[in-house]
């Protein structure tokens, strides 16, 4: 049995690789095997999206001080699970190593004994807290532990592939900070929560690094919404998660400058009004500035076309899409003007709405800032936000690091010649990068909060149950989630609500 008995730092317990050619995860982490105290023979590591120690309040900026956890599905899937191990990688890998390193560092006994004892398999254990669950920051979020005394190395061999669930995280938590920011003004000005997962539109399929970017992002930001035109976020989640309905995110057909500016300078009225008729039954969102988005609201959908708005219904409305200017400004504008021509109503809450058959979405330079700017600016001009919706591009997509979140993967705890020992790293020059020591847990106490318990505490009964349960193990995957539950986890919780109208 393993004993914990002292602690040392982490000089024991070597920093991620270098190296990745390519997704494959026997090609990371290549030289470590040799760097490890001699009779290593268990390495135990954790990922976490840090917390700052020292807060500054003043910050104005988002906090993101919970983190939505999601997409380890999708890697399991896609590179760990299996026979991953073949004759042909390793020898290929030894090759490329042999010249990328002048030297023979790769330890192809290691791969030929995985491929020896597990057909392939890697014989590591992942545990993880369920996907969607959404956790404060400085909480272990999984752990990865190897499972045979002689593949001690192959935990953080797999680091870089791991770390890279980072980037559905932050997509998926910085969408759903958004969704709190919508759900609010939802509520001060509309008193409900309607057609709350419409309000954020994907529109950042051009605007990201590839098309594998495109399918783990636009996932991610489906946990918490339903409108997305990155339909790569389909095929991700029909394929590594499942959904009880036929696909998991919807859209409406909209017209691009293209198919506006092709007809010519002077015939934008003829175009809009056929888009507008090509589509009577569901609801279509014309780009209305490609020469002039004010004179487009006031003469051309007020006037020109003012009966044929007026005959849509609630269920198949025009959506007039502005797409440049300052957006606070140039909403209210387009706000304005359309009230003029279709005059709104008050809400209950006193705050004006446009008429069924015509609504508004901003589409252009929106990011969790803007967002917050432009239905503050609404509120304060009185103008509800139930008829007016959000596309978001790079910034939902793109625009984000590993450095948003502090994702982390540390090694916490090896056993070397038959003796656990805690490891941990405690920079002297940022107090933040401290890392947990030891074998974690993630508990929920009696009040609700979260808690990380390091150095194996939460092997005692009293702290309940452990919320990380085994996804992976020597090669297998043996828990999934579907995205219906995913969803259920993410989707925003009563008390978070209250606290949002206080
Ligand atoms: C490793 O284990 C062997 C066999 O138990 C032992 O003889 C040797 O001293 C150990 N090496 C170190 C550096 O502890
Ligand atoms: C998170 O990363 C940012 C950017 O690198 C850094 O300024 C901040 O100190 C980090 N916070 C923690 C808790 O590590
Ligand atoms: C290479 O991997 C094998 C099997 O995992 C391990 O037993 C061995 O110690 C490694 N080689 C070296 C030189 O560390
Ligand atoms: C406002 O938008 C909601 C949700 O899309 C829709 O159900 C409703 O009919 C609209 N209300 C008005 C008054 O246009």
């Amino acid at each position: 049995k393993e004993q914990h008995t002292h602690t040392l730092t982490e000089t024991t317990c070597p920093q991620q690789g270098r190296g990745e050619l390519e997704p494959n995860p026997a090609t990371q982490g290549v030289t470590h095997y040799k760097q490890y105290p001699p009779n290593t023979s268990k390495v135990y590591s954790y990922f976490e999206c840090r917390e700052k120690k020292t807060d500054s309040t003043k910050d104005k900026k988002v906090k993101y001080d919970k983190t939505v956890f999601y997409g380890l599905q999708y890697i399991l899937h896609k590179y760990l699970k299996g026979k991953v191990v073949t004759p042909e990688k390793i020898q290929e890998a030894k090759k490329v190593y042999r010249e990328h390193f002048q030297d023979d560092v790769f330890n192809e006994s290691g791969w030929n004994y995985i491929l020896q004892e597990y057909d392939g398999h890697l014989p590591i254990e992942i545990k993880a807290v369920p996907e969607g669950s959404v956790i404060p920051r400085g909480n272990v979020l999984f752990t990865v532990e190897s499972t045979d005394p002689k593949c001690y190395w192959l935990t953080n061999w797999v680091e870089t592939i791991l770390v890279q669930i980072w980037y559905p995280i932050t997509v998926a938590t910085n969408s759903r900070e958004q969704k709190k920011i919508l759900a609010k003004y939802l509520m001060e000005t509309a008193g409900n929560l309607d057609g709350l997962e419409y309000k954020l539109h994907d529109f950042g399929y051009r605007g990201v690094s590839s098309q594998e970017t495109a399918g783990i992002g636009a996932s991610a930001h489906l946990v918490n919404f339903k409108g997305t035109d990155t339909v790569a976020g389909i095929g991700v989640i029909k394929k590594f998660y499942g959904t009880k309905d036929p696909v998991p995110g919807f859209s409406v057909p909209a017209a691009e400058h293209s198919t506006i500016t092709a007809w010519g300078k002077d015939h934008e009225k003829d175009a809009f009004e056929h888009i507008v008729k090509q589509f009577p039954s569901v609801p279509v969102s014309i780009v209305s500035d490609s020469y002039d988005i004010y004179n487009a609201c006031e003469k051309i959908w007020g006037e020109d076309l003012r009966s044929l708005i007026e005959s849509r219904s609630a269920d198949a409305p025009l959506v007039v899409r502005p797409d440049s200017g300052n957006p606070l400004d140039t909403v209210l504008k387009v706000l304005d003007i359309l009230g003029k021509k279709f005059p709104p109503k008050e809400n209950s809450r006193g705050y004006k709405v446009l008429p069924p058959y015509i609504r508004v979405i901003q589409g252009d330079g929106v990011d969790i800032n803007t967002l917050q700017e432009i239905v503050e600016g609404l509120k304060q001009h009185r103008w509800s936000i139930e008829n007016i919706s959000f596309g978001s591009g790079g910034a939902l997509l793109q625009k984000l690091t590993r450095d948003l979140l502090n994702c982390s993967f540390k090694c916490s705890y090896v056993v070397t010649n038959g003796q656990g020992v805690n490891v941990f790293k405690d920079p002297v020059a940022d107090p933040n990068k401290r890392s947990k020591k030891g074998r974690l847990s993630l508990h929920r106490k009696p009040n609700g909060h979260f808690v990380t318990l390091e150095e194996g505490k939460g092997e005692l009964e009293e702290y309940g149950e452990d919320l990380l349960h085994t996804v992976f193990r020597n090669g297998r995957i043996v828990k999934t989630y579907t995205f219906d539950e995913v969803r259920d986890n993410a989707k925003l919780k009563e008390y978070e609500l209250e606290k949002l109208l206080n």
